[in-house]
This record gives structure tokens, C-alpha cells and sequence, in this order.
């Protein structure tokens, strides 16, 4: 298993392009089950989820077309034309609870699927009732039977209304889906409104689909029979954008981060802004400035978009472990989201965590140490400690990692980091 080995204390400088979104492309790769036309999706990133999500797509009989990388980067044109297998097997979905994200479009153009059950994660159980239940509004039948979830819509999905007692990404993206191809009009209310929805939106209406609310808590679909060929840009990956400015805070680096999307991140720029980063934006360039003052404690909440993401929250907690006072961090999307909090403690960090709060009282320094990461952020957050602790880190289970950063060491290095990859 690969790990990272990181020597503490340099100082960086340089540019970084930022990669597609991870959480818009994997949607947006299940949407084109929706159509027996081609879809050509531009800006995807390279990871390993994308690398599942496509190992999931092929298995239920989507062909894939990988286009030279142009100054868009990786294009990939993916055909659900010939679909000859309606199950997401649980070898797969256990290691991608994304996977779940193929049972609304399964549904909507069969009219059946049979989707594993994605089990837990680190970071919680992280259940899929709210999937059932927006699906079930539209006249889904779903069974539980050996772990998986058998859904059936023989006359076709219709119409429905549905209001999610909580926001929740998964499910708002997989109902959207699903109401695309329903027969009659679908009213989603305190639908979640992350940029990544947005995303999806705007391909499932280049597609063809009638969609109203885009970027509100309530969206109206009304239904089509089907849709066409489209091609789409990934949105930028403003955690991915977000975890590198935090990485500027911690280590008083001047990072040019370019093909960013800055009204996406308005929430993590602000919490950043005040533990002392000051940056300036142009378009879809930031460029943060050289640190002159001590990093300053915060109190932030997580919250959906646009509050302060809950995927920022172990990269903002590493920052805070070096804060001139006491942060308050209080976690409200999942139950478990502290697992890096043992792992930088090992760093030398004082944290105490009662319940969903962190209290994060800053340390004169940390030290290098061997740490384990547990989940794709906790990763982060212990590569943030690492580049300013004294001495050397060694990151095992880098694997966590590889499923969200797109070559972050070798970015890294170009910025003057003392990191490397070990096999
Ligand atoms: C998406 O996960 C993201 N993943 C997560 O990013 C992100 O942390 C999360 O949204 C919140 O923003 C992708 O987009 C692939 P939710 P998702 O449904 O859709 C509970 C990363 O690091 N819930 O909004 O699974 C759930 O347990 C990943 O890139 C139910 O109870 O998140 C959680 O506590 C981690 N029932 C809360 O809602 C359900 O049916 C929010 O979950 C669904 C969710």
C-alpha cells in the first residue's frame, strides 16, 4: 500500500491547475443511463473514484470513448445505448457508495434496477432512505432482498412531489434523475444546493430535460419521453480548490490556483480569510499572499452549500492546530467526520472532541510522526499538518487520498514541498 512521506517546513510557491469536480463528475457519468445517446463529458479529473464509477458503467453496458486531453482537460464520451445488465453489484458499490447514483436513472428509462446496498463508511452509516423514499414519491416500488435494493416502475415513474426532511446531496441528484424521464411534473422541495447539482442540472437540460429552481432548495421537473446527445465541462472542484488554499494558510505559501470557480466557495473562503489568509481573486484565478500576521482561531459550523462544506472540515481543523488561540469546530452533516483527530493528535495537536464539537487549541509547533489516514479529507488534513511539522510524516493508506486529489504530491512538489511517494 502506497504512503507519503513528507518532510515539514518548506515554503511554497507556485501554480496549481485545479481539476474537474470529483462530486459533479461522478453524477454526471451516471446520467448517461438516461439516454441511448452519446454523452461527452470534458474537465474529468483522474481519480480512482472515476476509474470505479466507469468499471460500475461498463458493467451495465455503457461503452466509453477517451478522447485526447486538450486544454479541457481528459474528455471522455460515454454511450448507454446497448444496456444489458440492470444490477450494480455489491463488489462495487461497497467500495463507492456513489455507485447508488446509478438507481434513478436505471429506474427512470427501464422501469427496474437492482442496486446494492452501499453498507457504511468511515465518516458514518450514511444510509440511503431518503434515495427510497424521493423514488417511492414518484411511484417507485423498492424491495430489500440479500442486501439489495430491487426497484421496480412498471408503468414507468410519474410525476411526484417530494419535500426531504433533511438535505441530502446523493439522494437530490439520484430523484432529480429519476424525474427527468417521469411522466408528469416532479416538485423537489428542500432539495439540496450544492454547485455539483447545479452541474448535473445543466447537462440533464443540454440533454434535454425540462428543469426549473436550478441552484434553489426547489426544483420542478417536468418530464420528457427522452433525451438526446450532449457534451459538458466538470465544473471546478472547489474542495479540491479549497483544501489547497488551506494548505496556503497553514504553510503562509503564495498558491496561484487557476480554473477555479470562487462564487462556489464563498463559505470556505471566508473561514480561511479569518484564520488570516488574504487572497485575490480574478476570475477564475486566486492567488493567495504571503502571511504577515499569526494564524487567528475561528468558530465554524458545517452546514449544506452554501454554508461551510463539511468536506473542508478536517483541512480547516489541521489549519487551526497552529492558530494563535482556541477554534471551535462543530461538525452537523455526519456522525462520525473526526477520525483525523487521533492522527494529528499524534502530531503533537490539542484537540478535544465532545460530541459533534472539536475544540482546536493551536501549538507552538507539530512534529512529523507515522499516521494512518482513515477517509479521502482526514487525508488531507494530516498532509496539511505534515508540511509544517518538524521533521518527517510518513501517511499510510494513501489510497484514501487517491480517490479525491488528482497527483497532489506531484503538484506539491512543483510548489517546492519535500514530498514524495513511497510503494
Ligand atoms: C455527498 O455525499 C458527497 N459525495 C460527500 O463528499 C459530501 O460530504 C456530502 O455529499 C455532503 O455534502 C458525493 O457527492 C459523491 P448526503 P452524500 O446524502 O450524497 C444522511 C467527499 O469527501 N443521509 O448529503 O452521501 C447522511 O448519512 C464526500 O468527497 C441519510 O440519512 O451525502 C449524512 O449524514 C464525503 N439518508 C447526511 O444525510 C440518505 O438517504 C448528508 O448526506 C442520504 C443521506
Amino acid at each position: 500500500m502506497d504512503k507519503l512521506r513528507i518532510v515539514g517546513g518548506k515554503p511554497l510557491h507556485g501554480t496549481i491547475r485545479i481539476a474537474g469536480a470529483k462530486n459533479a463528475a461522478l453524477p454526471l457519468m451516471a446520467a448517461c443511463l438516461l439516454s441511448e445517446r452519446p454523452v461527452r463529458l470534458r474537465n474529468l479529473p483522474y481519480l480512482a473514484d472515476i476509474v470505479t464509477m466507469g468499471k460500475l458503467l461498463r458493467q451495465h453496458g455503457v461503452t466509453f470513448h477517451m478522447h485526447d486531453a486538450g486544454e479541457r482537460g481528459r474528455e471522455i464520451t460515454l454511450h448507454a445505448e446497448k444496456i444489458d445488465n440492470l444490477t450494480a453489484p455489491y463488489d462495487i458499490v461497497r467500495t463507492m457508495r456513489a455507485s447508488v447514483l446509478v438507481l434513478g436513472p436505471l429506474l427512470a428509462r427501464f422501469g427496474k434496477a437492482r442496486v446494492s446496498l452501499p453498507g457504511g463508511c468511515a465518516i458514518g452509516t450514511r444510509p440511503v432512505d431518503l434515495h427510497l423514499k424521493a423514488l417511492e414519491a414518484m411511484g417507485a416500488e423498492i424491495d430489500v432482498k440479500e442486501g439489495y435494493l430491487d426497484a421496480k416502475a412498471p408503468q414507468g415513474l410519474k410525476g411526484g412531489d417530494f419535500t426531504f426532511p433533511q438535505v441530502s446531496v446523493g439522494a437530490t441528484e439520484n430523484a432529480l434523475m429519476a424525474a427527468v424521464l417521469a411522466d408528469g411534473t416532479t416538485r423537489l422541495s428542500n432539495a439540496a444546493r450544492e454547485p455539483e447539482i447545479r452541474d448535473l442540472a445543466h447537462l440533464l437540460q443540454a440533454m434535454g430535460a425540462q428543469i426549473e429552481g436550478i441552484d434553489t432548495s426547489e426544483l420542478i421537473i417536468h418530464g420528457v419521453t427522452q433525451l438526446h446527445a450532449a457534451t459538458h465541462d466538470v465544473l471546478p472542484d472547489r474542495i479540491e480548490a479549497g483544501s489547497y488554499l488551506a494548505i496556503a494558510a497553514m504553510t503562509g505559501g503564495e498558491l496561484t490556483l487557476e480554473h477555479c470557480q470562487p462564487d462556489d466557495m464563498r463559505a470556505t473562503l471566508a473561514a480561511l480569510e479569518q484564520t488570516g489568509l488574504h487572497t485575490q481573486i480574478d476570475g477564475t484565478t486566486i492567488r493567495t499572499l504571503p502571511r504577515t500576521a499569526p494564524l487567528q482561531p475561528v468558530h465554524i459550523t458545517t452546514e449544506p452549500h452554501p454554508g461551510f462544506p463539511t468536506d473542508m472540515q478536517a483541512q480547516l481543523m489541521a489549519v487551526l492546530c497552529c492558530a494563535n488561540g482556541t477554534s471551535q469546530l462543530t461538525e452537523t452533516i455526519f456522525e462520525n467526520r473526526y477520525m483525523h483527530v487521533p492522527e494529528l493528535a499524534r502530531m503533537g495537536a490539542d484537540i478535544t472532541v465532545k460530541g459533534q464539537m472539536a475544540s482546536i487549541t493551536g501549538v507552538e509547533k507539530l512534529t512529523g510522526a507515522e499516521v494512518m489516514a482513515t477517509d479521502l479529507r482526514a487525508s488531507l488534513s494530516l498532509v496539511i499538518a505534515a508540511l509544517v511539522a518538524e521533521g518527517e510524516t510518513i501517511i499510510n493508506r494513501v489510497y484514501h487520498l487517491d480517490r479525491g486529489y488528482e497527483r497532489l504530491e506531484d503538484k506539491l512538489k512543483l510548489c517546492g514541498a519535500d514530498i514524495e511517494r513511497m510503494h
